[in-house]
């Protein structure tokens, strides 16, 4: 963005929305972290200077309200022309921006899909997406040189629109996360979609008399230089998510699960060759990883970092013994507690395992027959000191 200022253009920023959060509803264990999330991307949104956000799915998982907040001075300027007020029909958000850009007048607005559900947001309701950008269209046609619309409709659902309603110029779209390298173009609509989470900035330099226009897409990889004030952002939220789960006590978990999980010292009693085979591998260093990033507490990273997390006896924040941080044996394996020796032990590895953590979003390039080679065990050599390694530790009562 700075780069393009530089070069004496004049940017328009856009975001078609579902910015906030990645699911709605969001589980109550993960509420007061996404709230210091919404901060952060807030903050970092006001800093770079967004022209116009779209209120997507995602956004309304705390409820319109809670957007008005994030309206406040200096505010972020939510669009939305489809969610009204139940009672009197007037938009919530600005239906509409207008902008003047070098002389062009450009206006954008924004649709949200028909939602089945929309939780605890009881005072609005949503109005047909297709009927709004009709009537949107009308109001806008000969006011604005370029029509703009931030979509969180999916992809399919904007080549339908481009097809039925014409008079947009372009649709920047969401949802479906799709990498548009090049825009699609439908009539005299172009489509873009740049994928999400920011992993890519979409860049379109368009000619607005004649339409003409270059498209590129930037990963946000560490080649991008970075911004000082903004990594100070992600780093006052990183401690305040250490802080919020270093106070918050922990949920208790049921007695029966306790032992599920024995952790990765006693497997080692028994399987020393695999234990120290897979100490060479990342999979022993997985949570210091996160560490380093000062990621260790946040919720969104620690489930494929560490092991069992989630399930009853698994890994959680601050948790004494076992110590299951980092992928262990039973993050593979499964819960041994009950295997001791006397079989109730996964052998064999669905790959299902692994993309659990190996999926799409983290590790496109996942395939299993060619990695499964570098994290798969020695194979047992059924000399190992039996009664020696397994008396003391069925002592302890593990059955
Ligand atoms: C609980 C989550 C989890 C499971 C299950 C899991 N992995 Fe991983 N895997 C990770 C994480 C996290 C890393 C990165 C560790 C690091 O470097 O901090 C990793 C790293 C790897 C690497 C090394 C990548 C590299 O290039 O350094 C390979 C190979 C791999 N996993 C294969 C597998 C296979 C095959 C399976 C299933 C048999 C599997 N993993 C199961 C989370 C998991
Ligand atoms: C859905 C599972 C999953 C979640 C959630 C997850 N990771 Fe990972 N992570 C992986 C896997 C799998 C790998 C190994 C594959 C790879 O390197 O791309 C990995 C690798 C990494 C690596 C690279 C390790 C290296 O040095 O090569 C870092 C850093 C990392 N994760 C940090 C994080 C942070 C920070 C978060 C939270 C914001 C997070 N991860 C959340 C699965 C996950
Ligand atoms: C990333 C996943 C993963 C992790 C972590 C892992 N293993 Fe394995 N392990 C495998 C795979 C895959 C095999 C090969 C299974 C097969 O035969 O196809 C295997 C094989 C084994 C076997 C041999 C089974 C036989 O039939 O000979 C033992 C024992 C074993 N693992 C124990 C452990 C122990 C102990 C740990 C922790 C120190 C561990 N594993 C960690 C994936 C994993
Ligand atoms: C008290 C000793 C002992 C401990 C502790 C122990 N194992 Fe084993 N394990 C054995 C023995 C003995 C066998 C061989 C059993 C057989 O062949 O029937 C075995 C077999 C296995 C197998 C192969 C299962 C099969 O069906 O062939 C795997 C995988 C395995 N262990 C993983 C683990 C993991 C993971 C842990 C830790 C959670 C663990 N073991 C803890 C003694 C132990």
């Amino acid at each position: 963005m700075e780069e393009v200022k530089k070069g004496g253009s004049i940017p328009l920023i856009l975001d078609s929305g579902n910015l906030f959060f990645n699911q709605n509803p969001i589980p109550d264990e993960m509420k007061a972290q996404m709230r210091l999330k919404a901060d952060l991307l807030a903050d970092a949104y006001k800093k770079i200077g967004i022209d116009a956000l779209n209120v997507g799915e995602l956004d309304l998982a705390f409820g319109v309200n809670y957007l008005f907040d994030k309206r406040k001075n200096p505010g972020l300027p939510f669009v939305s022309s489809n969610i009204v007020y139940r009672v009197g029909g007037k938009e919530v958000f600005q239906p509409y921006i207008a902008k003047e850009v070098k002389g062009v007048k450009v206006a954008i607005f924004g649709l949200i899909p028909l939602l089945p559900n929309l939780g605890n947001n009881k005072d609005i309701k949503l109005l047909s997406p297709f009927d709004t950008a009709r009537t949107m269209i009308g109001k806008l046609k000969g006011k604005a040189d370029l029509i703009i619309l931030l979509s969180n409709l999916g992809q399919q659902e904007d080549e339908k629109l481009a097809r039925e309603v014409p008079g947009i110029d372009l649709i920047v779209g969401g949802r479906t996360r799709v990498l548009l390298q090049t825009p699609v173009k439908i009539g005299n609509t172009l489509i873009l979609q740049a994928q999400a989470q920011g992993k890519q900035i979409g860049r379109l330099d368009l000619n607005p008399t004649t339409k003409a226009f270059v498209n590129s897409m930037t990963p946000m990889d560490e080649k991008v230089a970075k911004n000082e004030e903004i990594d100070g952002m992600v780093k006052r939220y990183k401690d305040a998510v250490v802080t919020l789960h270093s106070e918050r006590p922990q949920p208790k978990v049921q007695e029966p699960f306790l032992k599920t999980y024995i952790g990765e010292a006693e497997c080692a009693r028994c399987h020393p060759a695999q234990s120290a085979f897979w100490k060479e591998t990342s999979h022993a260093r997985a949570y210091e990883t996160l560490v380093v990033k000062k990621s260790h507490m946040d919720l969104e990273c620690i489930g494929c970092h560490t092991t069992g997390y989630g399930v009853p006896g698994g890994f959680r924040l601050r948790m004494e013994a076992p110590d299951l941080r980092n992928v262990q044996c039973e993050a593979c394996h499964g819960p041994g507690g009950r295997h001791m020796g006397k079989g109730d032990i996964r052998r064999i590895i669905d790959p299902s395992v692994c993309t659990g953590c190996h999926n799409k979003e983290r590790d496109p390039k996942f395939n299993f027959i060619s990695s499964v080679g570098k994290v798969r065990c020695p194979n047992l050599k059924i000399d190992i000191p039996l009664s020696k390694a397994q008396k003391p530790l069925l002592d302890k009562g593990f059955q």
